[in-house]
């Protein structure tokens, strides 16, 4: 009972939509025993972080759908927005989430099982908002951003996931190596591309 006023206290910070998502994936995942997503979904204050530099961002590309909460997570703070997401690992537990966040949600979601450096497609719209959340090593991190820069829309924002979590540093040490200059947003990086 304890724990879930604090779950509820910490939601406080979501979109209602969102909240109410993550209410019910965490009572689905609870029941299905699936720690993946509990222990690997972006936390509600990174979420709402991400999603208030979402603000106004219609096309945006995420690295890493995991059991794709984040991703549904963006996909419902608005209505307008269109999210492709990449993680090569099919996690089948995904679609009981996606199920959850109902028909015209995950009409405007397009789940890719490729790498993070697979790039845009051919037509994919400039990403007004990068979303790193794949690999956390430090070559591996870079990588990914790199292969999404010529991809970026003018004045696009870029945020990499764990920045200084300890248990992460290559995400810091990714950073400094492509010598981006932003700043740190709680537990993320942000960037900005030139607004050329
Ligand atoms: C931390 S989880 C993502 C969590 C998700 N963004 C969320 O907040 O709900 C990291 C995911 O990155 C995926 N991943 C690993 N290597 C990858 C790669 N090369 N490209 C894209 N995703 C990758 C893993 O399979 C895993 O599902």
């Amino acid at each position: 009972m304890r724990a879930e006023l604090r779950l509820l206290l910490s939601l406080r910070v979501l979109p209602p939509r969102v909240a109410g998502f993550y209410v019910r994936a965490r009572r689905r995942a609870s029941r299905d025993g699936d720690r993946f997503s509990l222990d690997s979904a972006a936390r509600p204050q990174e979420l709402a972080e991400l999603l208030a530099l979402a603000a106004g961002r219609r096309a945006v590309v995420e690295l890493g759908t995991g059991t794709a909460w984040s991703t549904i997570a963006l996909a419902l703070a608005d209505p307008a927005r269109r999210v492709i997401s990449y993680d090569p690992e099919l996690r089948p537990e995904r679609e009981a989430y996606l199920d959850l966040a109902g028909a015209a949600v995950r009409e405007r979601i397009e789940l890719r099982g490729e790498p993070d450096t697979a790039g845009p497609h051919a037509g994919d719209p400039p990403v007004e908002l990068l979303f790193i959340d794949s690999l956390h090593e430090r070559e591996p991190a870079a990588a990914a951003f790199r292969a999404w820069q010529g991809a970026l829309a003018a004045g696009a924002v870029v945020v990499f996931h764990d920045y200084g979590h300890p248990a992460y540093p290559g995400v810091a040490q990714a950073v400094s190596d492509l010598g981006l200059d932003g700043r740190r947003s709680g537990g993320q990086f942000v960037w900005r591309a030139p607004a050329r």
